[in-house]
């Protein structure tokens, strides 16, 4: 291929990124927290709140933020990808209509993926720095987690 070809190609395949990204837009279908956020049925302190928000919140949510490069193919069809897995496995905006057992089961897995060093996904974590919790901040999300596990039970039971 010559120059001009060369050129040809490389400003068609920018054009149809561009265009692409535009059509490739996550459905944002609500917000953090509402009627039935995970704070209505577990105690959370703002620092635990505050690490979930900057590294869990984007794909475990009715709300992701995004930040520009989030939008531009093909980063916008792995976040997308992500972010439908996420929210369909844990969604802290809806945790409170899980049932008991089902909440307990989300916690336990988010105190074992923290401690396998699974979440949040190292891809996001590079492309979003904030996300980057410390690993005092992790171990007191996996306390965290640990605990509401027996204070959920206990909330069940004075329940029934
Ligand atoms: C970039 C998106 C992204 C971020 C950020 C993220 N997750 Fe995930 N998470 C996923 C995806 C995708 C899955 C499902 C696939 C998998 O398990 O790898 C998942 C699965 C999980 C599961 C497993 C649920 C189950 O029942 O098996 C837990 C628990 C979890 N994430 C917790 C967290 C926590 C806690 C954070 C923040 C510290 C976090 N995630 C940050 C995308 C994300």
């Amino acid at each position: 291929m010559n120059k001009k070809t060369l050129s040809y190609v490389g400003i068609t395949l920018l054009v149809g990124i561009v265009v692409a990204s535009f059509f490739d837009n996550i459905e944002n279908n609500g917000t953090w927290y509402g009627a039935n956020d995970y704070t209505h049925v577990i105690n959370t302190d703002s620092s635990v709140q505050k690490s979930i928000e900057l590294a869990c919140m984007d794909c475990h949510s009715n709300y992701t933020n995004r930040v520009w490069y989030d939008n531009i193919v093909p980063v916008s069809f792995l976040i997308k990808h992500h972010v439908n897995e996420g929210k369909h496995e844990l969604n802290f905006s809806e945790f409170a209509t899980y049932t008991v057992k089902k909440q307990k089961h989300k916690l336990h897995e988010i105190a074992e993926q923290l401690e396998a060093g699974e979440m949040p996904m190292s891809g996001y974590v590079t492309m979003h720095p904030t996300a980057n919790l410390s690993a005092a901040q992790k171990q007191t999300l996996i306390n965290w987690s640990k605990n509401a596990i027996d204070s959920i039970e206990l909330n069940a039971t004075e329940l029934n």
